[in-house]
């Protein structure tokens, strides 16, 4: 068990390099296996969520080699079409392109159910299964949960419509068409910087797939892809998250490696809200943020503002002048760090009819001994103890290191006074 204390109250400034993004990453990873050759995967992040997904993809034949912190060869040739130990593959939520890439190269997938962060609503993915469907596969249950698609008679191309434009759903129909016989078009397909990512992967790949990035996406099946070179896009929301470590400390801290255009959704919302931005070609600049104020926050599936800063935002808002309501349209009670803040002073209600939060700005947050619910709620946690005055603990922060690169040496070099212990 780890946990880090934090010294608030310091002003956070300097630079510091954003690192390769979590949910490309890993839906790339996975994705190698389509390619049955050797992949050379750039700007990887250092997280627990890409560690288990090499162990996840060790486990069934890939051969991986570290070229260095940040780049890995993996060769899938030798992959085999088994199921991996469900212990590996219930620890994160990603494990489920398991069932997309092994379906799309072998006409069959065993896969355990996936884990992940726990955001209330079960995560279900209905449409993962119904868009398998649609293309041909059979889909059963084994007694121990586990999930068998079998295409017999290979996999056909679809045109397949998401209730719900969800990015796994999206990624997943991707890699099991990336074969299949004809055309699959996704309609209300999720448009997240890290579908494109994927999709430019998978292309480089020799994949011939078009529209990523708009609701409509079109797969041709090919007949074969090789392995490639490829380098994975910026952490918008690593990014989203030490920009707001700046102005919640009132510092001046620029955040360099960033496609600011992924991030407009975060720069318009930290200017409505008084946050002083210098937005470059591929650095975003916080300058001290004197004057917070209190604006609405509402997650929305991309352009809208991620569902993965929320957290972020909320705490934000709890030093900031004036009232806002805070909703999620992606998770709706994505909200369980709000204990955590109310235990360090912040004035929060929860509306649970409503699903949202208000929240009463307060001139200042108290250090406390706080848990981290989930990833994106332990970051927000330790925003909040950078910017309280007194000693704060964040306890559970294994949950954190799932999606943060070094965050303890990131925050030092900022200046913060943070360290890690175990207990
Ligand atoms: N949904 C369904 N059925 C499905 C799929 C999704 O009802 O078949 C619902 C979900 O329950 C949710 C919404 O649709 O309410 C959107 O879910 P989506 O499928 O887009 O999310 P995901 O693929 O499970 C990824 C990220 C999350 C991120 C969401 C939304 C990965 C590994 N995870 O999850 O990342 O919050 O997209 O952008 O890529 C995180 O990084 O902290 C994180 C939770």
């Amino acid at each position: 068990m780890e946990k880090f204390i934090i010294n608030g109250g310091k002003s956070l400034n300097g630079a510091v390099s954003i690192s390769g993004m979590k949910n490309s990453a890993l839906p790339v990873l996975f994705g190698t296996i389509l390619t049955n050759d050797i992949c050379i995967i750039e700007n990887l992040p250092n997280i627990s969520d890409v560690r288990v997904s090499l162990d996840i993809l060790a486990s069934i034949g890939a051969s991986i080699k570290l070229l260095n912190s940040t780049t890995i060869v993996i060769d899938t040739t030798g992959v085999k079409p088994k199921s991996p130990p469900l212990e590996l593959v219930s620890k994160l939520r990603a494990s489920y392109y398991l069932l997309g890439a092994m379906l799309g190269r072998f006409g069959q997938a065993q896969v355990g159910q996936p884990g992940g962060c726990d955001f209330g609503n079960g995560r279900p993915i209905d449409q993962h299964i119904r868009g398998f469907e649609q293309l041909g596969a059979r889909v059963s249950y084994e007694s121990n949960a586990a999930i068998t698609l079998t295409a017999t008679n290979g996999l056909k191309g679809s045109f397949i419509y998401f209730d719900i434009a969800s990015v796994g759903a999206t990624i997943n129909i991707m890699y099991a068409a990336a074969f299949a016989e004809g055309t699959t078009v996704i309609e209300n397909a999720a448009r997240e910087p890290h579908i494109v990512d994927v999709a430019c992967f998978l292309n480089a790949c020799g994949a011939n797939i078009t529209g990523a990035g708009t609701t409509t996406i079109r797969i041709k099946g090919v007949k074969k892809v090789k392995g490639c070179t490829y380098c994975i896009a910026p952490d918008m929301i690593e990014a989203g998250t030490y920009i707001i470590a700046g102005a919640i400390t009132k510092g001046t801290v620029r955040v360099d490696n960033v496609v600011p255009k992924h991030m407009e959704a975060i720069t318009a919302k930290l200017k409505e809200a008084n946050v002083p931005l210098e937005i470059g070609d591929s650095y975003i600049t916080v300058l001290p943020a004197e004057n917070l104020r209190c604006v609405a926050i509402k997650a929305n599936p991309y352009p809208g503002l991620p569902t993965d800063m929320q957290p972020q935002f909320s705490t934000l808002m709890t030093v900031a002048n004036g009232m806002c309501t805070v909703s999620d349209g992606i998770y709706s009670s994505r909200f369980k760090y709000t204990e955590h803040l109310k235990n360090m002073g912040a004035n929060i209600e929860y509306d649970e009819r409503r699903a949202l939060l208000q929240i009463f700005g307060v001139s200042e947050l108290h250090g406390a001994t706080v848990k981290a619910p989930d990833l994106r709620a332990g970051a927000a946690l330790i925003l909040a103890g950078l910017a309280a005055k007194g000693t704060t603990t964040v306890t559970n922060v294994e949950l954190v290191e799932r999606g943060y690169d070094h965050i303890i040496e990131k925050l030092l070099s900022l200046g913060a006074d943070i360290k890690k212990e175990r207990f």
